[in-house]
C-alpha cells in the first residue's frame, strides 16, 4: 500500500516530467540539471526502472565529444530561467551550459545494477558504463590536476552549492565591471531572503562570461579563468563515484578501465590532505589561487566518510563538529556552521539542509560505524518532509521549507531513502 507521502512524492516526479526527463521543479527551474536528474533517476527506479534509465539516457545525450556532462541541458528556451543557452553559448546539437556538477551517475548506476536482476535494464546501465567513465576521464584531464589530487571547480555552480560561504573569499576577487545589465529571474519564483545575492549573481555572471569567450575551451578556464577552487564536496563525490565505477568495471569485466579508475582513486586518496584545515580541524574547499583553506565546517565537510577518507585523528576532530553542531541546530546537518557568523538559516547552501547531501551522509555514516548519525540524519530528513512536504531545501532551526516548492529529488530522496525503514540494506 503506497502511503500518502509516498503517492505525494511520485505524483511531484510524474508532473515534473518532461517528456523524457524531470525539471528540479516547475518555473524556477525549467530544464534538465545533471545531478538532480541522477538522483531523481533513483526515485523513479522504485516505481517504474525503465523511467529511470531514459532520465540516465537524456542527460548522456548531451554530453560532449571531450566527455564533458553540462550542469544544464536546454532543450527549449524559457523566459522563467536566467542566464539560457543564448548566454552560455554552449553545446553541440544539444544546446547546454558550459560547467559541469558532481558527478554522482556511477554511484547511483551501481546501486540500480545491484538492485535489479532484469537483463534489459542491465543492458541500459551497461550502456551508460563508458560514458561515465569518458565524464571521470573529463575530469581528471581538466579538473584534478594530477599533483593536487583534489577537484577544482570554475564556477560555484559547479559545486552544486551554489551561494556557500566556501566561495566568498575566492569569489570576491572576480571583476565584474564588464558584466552587462540583466535581469534575474529567480527572484520572481522565491523569496530574496532564500536566494544568493546581487553581488553573487554579478560574479556568477562574470564567470560565464569567461568561458563563452574562450569557447569553453576547458583546459584555460581549469588555467586561466577567474575562479579556481579546490571543492570538498566535488572532490569527496568523484573520489567514491570513482570507487563506485571502479566496482562496475569489475562486473563489466572492463579491466582495462578498472586500472585507469584505480590510478584515479590513487591520486585522490593522495590529494586529500590539502583540503585539511589544520586550524579548523576540517576538511574544507580551498583556493588554488590563493592557497587559502575556507576553514569552514559544512556538510560538504562530512562527505569525508561517503569517500572513505580521514585518519583516526581527523575523524575524531569531526566527531567534535558533529557534537558542536548537533547541538546547534534542531535538525541535522545544516549546510553551514551555526556557530559561524554568515550562518543563515533560510539562505540557500549558508545553512539550509538540503536532502540529496543528507542521504550520501547517511550512506557514509552507515558503512563507516556511526549507525547514530545515519539513523540521525535519515530520520530528521524523514520528519521535515512528513511535515512540510517536498521543498528544495530545509531550515535547520524549524525544519520549514525554504527555496522553492515541490522539488522533484526532494521527492525522489523520500522514495528510495527516508521514507523507506529498510533503505540501507540495497547499499
Ligand atoms: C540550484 C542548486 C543546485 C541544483 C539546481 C537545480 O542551483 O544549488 O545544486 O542542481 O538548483 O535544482
Amino acid at each position: 500500500m503506497l502511503s500518502t507521502v509516498d503517492k505525494a512524492a511520485r505524483d511531484i516526479l510524474i508532473a515534473n516530467d518532461r517528456g523524457g526527463y524531470t525539471v528540479p521543479t516547475a518555473g524556477m527551474y525549467p530544464y534538465q540539471w545533471n545531478w538532480d536528474s541522477v538522483f531523481v533517476a533513483l526515485g523513479f527506479s522504485t516505481f517504474d526502472l525503465d523511467r529511470a534509465c531514459q532520465e540516465l539516457e537524456t542527460l548522456f545525450d548531451a554530453q560532449w565529444e571531450d566527455g564533458f556532462v553540462p550542469h544544464i541541458v536546454f532543450r527549449q528556451d524559457d523566459p522563467d530561467y536566467f542566464p539560457g543557452p543564448s548566454v552560455w553559448g554552449a553545446g553541440g546539437k544539444i544546446p547546454t551550459s558550459g560547467i559541469t556538477q558532481p558527478p554522482v551517475a556511477a554511484s547511483i548506476v551501481l546501486r540500480l545494477w545491484r538492485a535489479t536482476s532484469d537483463d534489459a535494464i542491465k543492458g541500459r546501465l551497461a550502456a551508460l558504463f563508458p560514458k561515465i567513465l569518458a565524464w571521470h576521464q573529463w575530469f581528471h584531464a581538466f579538473r584534478v590536476p594530477k599533483d593536487l589530487g583534489v577537484a577544482v571547480i570554475t564556477h560555484p555552480w559547479e559545486s552544486g552549492r551554489d551561494n556557500s560561504v566556501e566561495w566568498d573569499a575566492a569569489a570576491a576577487t572576480v571583476d565584474v565591471s564588464r558584466v552587462e545589465p540583466y535581469q534575474r529571474r529567480d527572484l520572481m519564483h522565491a523569496d530574496a531572503a532564500m536566494r544568493p545575492t546581487n553581488i553573487e549573481y554579478d560574479r556568477y555572471l562574470a564567470m560565464v562570461d569567461f568561458g563563452r569567450q574562450c569557447d569553453w575551451d576547458h583546459k584555460k578556464i581549469a588555467t586561466e579563468g577567474p575562479f579556481r577552487v579546490a571543492d570538498v564536496g566535488l572532490t569527496m563525490i568523484l573520489l567514491r563515484a570513482n570507487r563506485d565505477l571502479a566496482a562496475l568495471a569489475e562486473v563489466l569485466g572492463e579491466a582495462e578501465a578498472g586500472t585507469e579508475l584505480r590510478g584515479f582513486i590513487a591520486d585522490m586518496i593522495g590529494g586529500i590532505g590539502y583540503l585539511w584545515d589544520n586550524a579548523n580541524s576540517v576538511f574544507c574547499s580551498r583556493d588554488t589561487i590563493s592557497g587559502d583553506h575556507s576553514g569552514v565546517v559544512t556538510n560538504a565537510s562530512f562527505l569525508a566518510y561517503y569517500a572513505n577518507v580521514g585518519t583516526n585523528d581527523q575523524r575524531e576532530k569531526l566527531a567534535a563538529h558533529w557534537q558542536r553542531i548537533s547541538k546547534a541546530t534542531k535538525f541535522m546537518f545544516p549546510s553551514h556552521d551555526p556557530d559561524e557568523g554568515r550562518f543563515d538559516a533560510v539562505r540557500y547552501w549558508r545553512g539550509p539542509i538540503w536532502a540529496v547531501v543528507n542521504y550520501m551522509l547517511a550512506i557514509g555514516f552507515q558503512e563507516q560505524g556511526e549507525e547514530k548519525w545515519a539513523q540521525r540524519v535519515t530520520e530528521d530528513t524523514r520528519n521535515m518532509i512528513q511535515k512540510f512536504g517536498f521543498p528544495e531545501a530545509f531550515s535547520p532551526v524549524t525544519g520549514e521549507g525554504t527555496g522553492g516548492k515541490n522539488f522533484s529529488w526532494t521527492a525522489a530522496m523520500w522514495l528510495a531513502w527516508c521514507g523507506r525503514s529498510d533503505w540501507y540494506r540495497d547499499e
